[in-house]
């Protein structure tokens, strides 16, 4: 892909740096979780809600990652979880400039349990188009990172998707044989009709046999939440997952796990179904749309190519599940 205005050189030396920062903050993450191990307190505060929290670990690696990356990079912008939450807009705030997107810590709830899904996040994006990424996650000492030209890594040393030789196309039947990943979310608003409830039939027609459900059940292998979206992507650039959908989260957390999707090979598209969608043209990512659908790399088979057989699971994603509504001025 071209990345206009960065030399490879360029972008090897930003992707450098952001491997570095993503250790270094990772690092940071683990030591406040070894001070928990060892006695020490953690508090939270509520932001939204009961289920949107942040603790003082969020704010505290965001301040490191927002310093490092102004002090090595001034000319590019900045936006952050942390940031972001407490200024007064909700609206889209990247531009066409290069942009660093970054989640200082992914999956708060998990980590207030101690539940290993945890992670931060770096995305360098240019033109709206998250083209590095770098996720680490201390507790299971996973980096997985991408960079335009130089593919998409766990740990450095391992190329994604992990099974590449040859790359398996996605299933004939797809969604069956698939994991389907998927998040519940922080709307948690108990509406007939609302969001929580949409996306509790969809996750129903992913997993009911088949032929259940006027035809819309899908009998997916399985179905996981890993409670970290950027950790979804990575694990669906690795092939472990086939699908993910999911409404709601922000463009700091997809922006560096879509960046290693798309490098692994991956598509990203809209969660939400259009009207026909058997024939509607597969939709370009829209970053701030919050409505993501997101497919692993796929190779050809004897009868489609590997980009056909992602299209195909797209469109039987789209029959199966149910428009999303998540209110956003400008986007
Ligand atoms: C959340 C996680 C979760 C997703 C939410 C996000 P946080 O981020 O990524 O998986 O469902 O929409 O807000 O709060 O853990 O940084
Ligand atoms: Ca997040």
């Amino acid at each position: 892909m071209p990345v206009s205005n960065f030399t490879q050189d360029e972008l090897d030396e930003i992707y450098a740096f952001a491997v570095d920062l993503g250790r270094k903050a990772g690092d940071m993450l683990m030591e406040r979780v070894e001070q928990r191990i060892s006695g020490g307190e953690q508090k939270f505060e509520e932001k939204d809600s009961s289920v949107d929290i942040v603790t003082q670990t969020d704010e505290d690696v965001e301040v490191f990652i927002r310093s490092a990356i102004q002090s090595k990079y001034p000319e590019h912008k900045f936006l952050g979880e942390e940031t972001y939450a407490k200024g007064q807009s909700r609206d889209y705030l990247i531009t066409e400039q290069p942009t660093w997107c970054i989640d200082p810590l992914d999956g708060t709830v998990n980590y207030t349990h101690i539940f290993p899904m945890f992670c931060v996040s770096i995305g360098f994006i240019v033109q709206h188009r998250p083209i590095i990424g770098v996720i680490y996650a201390p507790f299971q000492d996973q980096l997985f990172s991408a960079c335009p030209g130089r593919g998409a890594w766990l740990n450095e040393k391992r190329q994604l998707p992990l099974i590449r030789n040859p790359i398996p196309p996605m299933p004939a039947n797809a969604p069956s044989q698939c994991i389907f990943s998927c998040e519940w979310g922080k709307d948690r608003r108990d509406i007939p009709d609302g969001n929580m409830h949409r996306k509790i039939e969809s996750f129903m027609n992913m997993a009911a046999e088949l032929g259940s459900r006027d035809g819309k059940g899908g009998m997916v292998h399985g179905m996981r939440s890993l409670g970290s979206a950027t950790l979804d992507l990575a694990y669906t650039a690795m092939g472990s997952f086939d699908i993910w959908w999911e409404g709601g989260c922000w463009e700091w957390d997809v922006a560096a796990g879509i960046a290693i999707l798309l490098e692994a090979g991956g598509l990203v598209t809209t969660a939400n179904p259009p009207e026909n969608p058997d024939t509607a043209p597969i939709q370009d990512l829209s970053l701030g749309s919050r409505l993501y659908l997101a497919v692993r790399p796929a190779g050809p088979s004897e009868t489609e190519t590997g980009r056909e057989s992602q299209e195909r699971t797209v469109r039987e994603v789209w029959r199966r599940v149910r428009h999303l509504s998540y209110n956003r001025p400008g986007a």
